[in-house]
C-alpha cells in the first residue's frame, strides 16, 4: 500500500538524520551550512538593491536656507540635548505626532536621530511655535519656559550667515547621494536669499525647486542672519509628509 512505502521512506531518511544527530562534528557541517544559506538568501539581495527605504510622497531635499540652519544646529550641538526620531511607541506619538518614516531622514548626512533627550524631540516641531516664539526661545530659554535648562544662543540672532560656500554645500550632499540637480546648485545662493524675501521675484522659481518651503523673514530683523537659517530649518522639520493623506500600508504594498 502507498502509505506502507511512504512510512518505509520515512523511517529510512529518519535513520540517517539519526546518524546526522549523534555525530556533531557532522551536525556542526550541516548546520554551518544551513545557516550559511539562510544568510546569503537574506542578505545578497540587499547588495543588489538601490533603495532600502520605501518612497514616501512629500519628501525633498532641504532648501539651501533650512540646509544653511541645520549646519547651525549641527555646530551648536544641539543634537547633544535632542532627538529627531519618534519611535512607534503609544506615548511617544501622543506628545510628538506620528512616528518618524525612514524617508524623512533619507536626505540627512549626518543624520539627527540623537540619543539623548534632555529636552524634547524636534522631529515635528515645524509649526508648532512661532517665528516670534523661536526668537525669544533662543535669545533666552528662561523667559518663556522658566525651569528650562536649556542654555541662550543670542548670538545667532546678531551673527550674519556666512553662505559663501552654499552652492559647494549642496554638491557636497549630491556627492552622498541626495538628489541636487545641476540648476539646484547653480541657484543655491539665489534660492537662499530668495527665502528670506516674500516679496522678491526669486519666491516662484524657489517653491518650484523646493514645494512647501516657507518664504519669510524668520527672525523679523533686516539681512540674513544664522537665526534665520535656524529657525527655517526648525519650522520645516516634520512638515514634507502630509499625514492625512499618508497610509503606510499601501506604502508596504
Ligand atoms: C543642555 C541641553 C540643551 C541643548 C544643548 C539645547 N536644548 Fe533645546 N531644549 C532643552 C530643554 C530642556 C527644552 C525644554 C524646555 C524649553 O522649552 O526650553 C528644550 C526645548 C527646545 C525647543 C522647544 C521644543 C518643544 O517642543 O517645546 C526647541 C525648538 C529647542 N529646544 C531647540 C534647540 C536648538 C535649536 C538648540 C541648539 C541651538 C538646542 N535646543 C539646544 C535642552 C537643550
Amino acid at each position: 500500500m502507498a502509505t506502507e512505502t511512504q512510512s518505509g521512506a520515512t523511517r529510512r531518511f529518519l535513520a540517517r538524520h539519526k546518524s546526522l544527530e549523534k555525530n556533531v562534528t557532522l551536525l556542526m557541517i550541516f548546520a554551518f551550512l544551513v545557516v550559511t544559506i539562510g544568510g546569503i538568501v537574506e542578505i545578497a539581495p540587499l547588495f543588489y538593491l538601490q533603495n532600502t527605504i520605501e518612497k514616501v510622497e512629500g519628501m525633498r531635499p532641504y532648501s539651501p536656507l533650512e540646509l544653511a540652519g541645520r549646519q547651525i544646529y549641527i555646530r551648536e550641538g544641539c543634537y547633544v540635548c535632542h532627538s529627531q526620531m519618534i519611535r512607534p511607541l503609544r506615548d511617544e506619538v501622543e506628545r510628538y505626532g506620528h512616528y518618524s518614516l525612514a524617508a524623512e531622514s533619507m536626505y540627512d548626512h549626518p543624520f539627527q536621530w540623537g540619543s539623548k533627550r534632555t529636552g524634547p524631540d524636534l522631529a515635528r516641531v515645524g509649526g508648532r511655535y512661532s517665528d516670534e516664539w523661536h526668537v525669544d526661545h533662543m535669545r533666552n530659554p528662561r523667559d518663556l519656559v522658566p525651569e528650562s535648562v536649556m542654555p541662550a544662543y543670542p548670538w545667532l540672532e546678531r551673527t550674519p550667515l556666512d553662505y559663501r560656500f552654499i552652492a559647494d554645500h549642496l554638491r557636497t550632499n549630491r556627492m552622498v547621494g541626495v538628489p541636487y540637480t545641476d540648476e539646484m546648485i547653480a541657484n543655491a545662493e539665489a534660492d537662499l536669499k530668495a527665502q528670506i524675501d516674500p516679496d522678491g521675484d526669486g519666491v516662484d522659481d524657489l517653491l518650484a525647486r523646493y514645494p512647501k518651503a516657507q518664504v519669510r523673514n524668520f527672525d523679523g530683523q533686516p539681512g540674513i542672519s544664522e537665526l534665520d537659517a535656524l529657525i527655517a530649518y526648525l519650522q520645516m522639520l516634520g512638515t514634507l509628509v502630509d499625514f492625512s493623506t499618508y497610509d503606510a500600508a499601501a506604502n508596504a504594498r
